[in-house]
């Protein structure tokens, strides 16, 4: 295909947004739309993450990772909470690492951050290395969920904890592009799923998310933070 034709596919998809293209670039944002899609889901999952940030609650000597970071646009409020604390990051998309990178020159500087490119399922960090783990809205993507929670349980320190951040199954259905791939969980199922993989479950918190309106929908949402310990 002509060259100049191929520049051209993502202005074409952007002015016809396919379901299908956006389910694929929320699970891994790729190409000239992964800037734009960053700062959709930026709009859409701040009161996500300010839910998971009140559940996680940073404290002195922390040492955390986030897993699927995406724009990495939020981190540095954790540091608004607790300025003595170690953050890692890991997401396995290019571009979201670029972003999230321009996104906090300071921090990494500092040497507070780490931000890196990686897959869940294979999360380069030692055993028991970190006090918290959080994900928000990267579950649904997990094809095998037991594989990455293998990991996560690997790394965590015994007596830390991890925080899934997600949406009430029907605030999700309220997406068109959920039908294409995305592995879809009910709080309840995802804390059986938690517990079958060696998590004692610590706390749920649901919050009702203001309203929203983002191309052209309005939306209201149910976020969720689901704390499960690794035992001492
Ligand atoms: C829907 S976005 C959510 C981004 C951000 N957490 C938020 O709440 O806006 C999902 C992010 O997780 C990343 N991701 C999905 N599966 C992953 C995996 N197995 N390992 C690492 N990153 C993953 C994607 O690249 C993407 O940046």
């Amino acid at each position: 295909m002509n060259i100049n034709l191929l520049k051209q596919i993502p202005v074409i998809l952007r002015s016809q947004p396919d379901p299908r293209f956006i389910a694929q670039q929320l699970r891994k944002p790729s190409g000239d739309f992964a800037k734009e899609v960053g700062q959709k889901m930026d709009i859409v999952n701040k009161p996500l993450f300010d839910l998971t940030l009140e559940v996680l609650n940073p404290n002195e000597n922390d040492r955390i990772l986030e897993i699927g970071f995406g724009t990495g646009k939020f981190l540095e409020k954790m540091f608004s909470i607790e300025e003595n604390i170690d953050i890692s990051g890991i997401d396995y998309s290019e571009e979201m690492v670029k972003l999230a990178k321009q996104n906090n020159p300071d921090l990494l500087s500092s040497d507070k951050l780490d931000l890196r490119k990686a897959e869940s399922d294979s999360l380069p960090f030692d055993d028991s290395s970190f006090d918290k783990v959080f994900c928000n809205m990267v579950i649904y993507f997990w094809d095998h969920p037991k594989e990455h929670l293998a990991e996560i349980y690997r790394i965590l320190k015994p007596g830390g904890a991890f925080y899934t951040g997600m949406r009430e199954y029907e605030s999700m259905l309220t997406f068109p592009f959920v039908e294409h791939g995305f592995n879809l969980f009910r709080v309840e199922q995802w804390e059986n799923i938690l517990v079958k993989n060696g998590f004692s479950l610590l706390e749920s918190r649901r919050q009702q998310d203001a309203p929203l309106e983002i191309d052209d929908m309005k939306i209201q949402l149910i976020s969720c933070c689901i704390a499960a310990g690794k035992d001492k």
